[in-house]
């Protein structure tokens, strides 16, 4: 078995696995040549092309997954919220979720038949990666997802969507019950196309305090990881939870991802055993010279201790502005200090 889904279950393995957040991305020249052409919706809806960008990261950089090209928002699109991703400044939703009529009349969506395209994609690229290495599919989980479609786009401090979630948690729970029945469908439609292991990325939950994630968003992440196929690993991230980690393994999780801005021997000691983690070096790290990065990942490799179950990931996604040989040092670097 691979040492990436050896580390998910938690099993010995030769050395710490490595792969990076948005390794498919702009910081790679060959992913910008791509971009120069055509628009970031378009790439995602040509099955070859986003299976090419897969597979071309993997071989760049030697980490030991593939991560399907595709995005979190992308299923929002088909409930007609008119998804669009403008250059520059992320992703925009024209017509937002603001009301309990808005929740109301947002259409229920098979994946299946709204984006067949990215299931195409995950069979190409994995039949392209030809068992090289194992293929992780994602997606965004409910309190996220529902956080950009009340916002219309990235926010600094979600307060649209809290005005919803604290003022009208009828609806908010209509909302939250729907994109989890959703990402459920979504996520077990990669399965069967073919990812190996799977991520639910909660980026933004760090905006909450405990008792509003106990009572309000809990409960939908646990549905969505307990409406899986059994047998694959589920990493669930998010960034900023420090004051949720032990809410979130309750929810659900072989893996956790951390953020750098926690200690990861802190984290995973409050965590306790039986479950891994997957983080967490600051992605400016990799701003710096090679030396510094090396120094960075063998801390971080110390404060794992030789637990099992330890991912080595960035604590977000690689920068735009990151130099592609830092990346390749990093790899490196993780595969010689962690050799056991
Ligand atoms: O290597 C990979 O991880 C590729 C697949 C991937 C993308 N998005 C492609 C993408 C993944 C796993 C995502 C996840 C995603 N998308 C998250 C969760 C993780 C995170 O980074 O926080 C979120 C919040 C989104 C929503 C999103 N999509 C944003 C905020 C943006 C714009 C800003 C940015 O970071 O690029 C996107 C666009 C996007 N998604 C791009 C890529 C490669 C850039 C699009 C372009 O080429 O212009």
């Amino acid at each position: 078995m691979h040492p990436f889904l050896k580390a998910c279950r938690r099993e010995p393995t030769a050395f710490t696995p490595v792969w990076l957040m948005r390794q498919a991305g702009r910081y790679l020249p060959e992913y910008r040549a791509l971009r120069a052409r055509r628009g970031f919706l378009e790439l995602c809806r040509d099955p070859d092309a986003a299976a090419e960008v897969t597979v071309t990261a993997v071989g760049r950089l030697g980490v030991d997954a593939a991560i399907l090209f595709a995005d979190i928002l992308l299923v929002l699109e088909p409930m007609g919220v008119g998804l669009e991703y403008s250059r520059g400044d992320g992703p925009v939703i024209q017509r937002p979720v603001r009301t309990a009529e808005d929740v109301a009349r947002l259409p229920e969506v098979l994946p299946e038949e709204a984006v067949p395209f990215v299931f195409e994609t995950a069979k190409r690229a994995r039949a392209a990666l030809d068992g090289k290495v194992p293929l992780i599919g994602f997606a965004g989980a409910p309190f996220t997802l529902a956080a950009y479609l009340i916002e219309g786009g990235g926010s600094r401090d979600w307060l649209r969507a809290k005005r919803l979630m604290h003022g009208e948690p009828g609806a908010w729970h209509a909302l939250l019950d729907k994109l989890a029945r959703l990402t459920a469908r979504y996520l077990n439609g990669q399965i069967a196309a073919g990812v190996e292991v799977v991520q639910l990325f909660d980026t933004w939950v760090g905006c909450l305090a405990p008792a509003a994630y106990r009572e309000l968003v809990l409960p939908h992440t646990r549905a969505v990881i307990q409406g899986l196929a059994p047998g694959v690993p589920v990493i669930h991230f998010g960034t900023g939870t420090a004051g949720l980690l032990e809410l979130m393994r309750e929810a659900g999780g072989d893996v956790i991802g951390l953020d750098w801005r926690v200690d990861l021997g802190e984290a995973w000691a409050r965590l306790g055993p039986g479950v891994g983690v997957q983080g967490n070096l600051d992605p400016a790290a990799l701003l710096a010279p090679p030396a510094e990065i090396r120094r960075q990942a063998r801390a971080i490799l110390e404060r794992a201790a030789g637990r099992l179950g330890h991912i080595f990931n960035l604590g977000h996604g690689v920068l735009p502005e990151t130099p592609v040989e830092h990346v390749i040092a990093l790899v490196e670097a993780v595969h010689e200090l962690s050799r056991r």
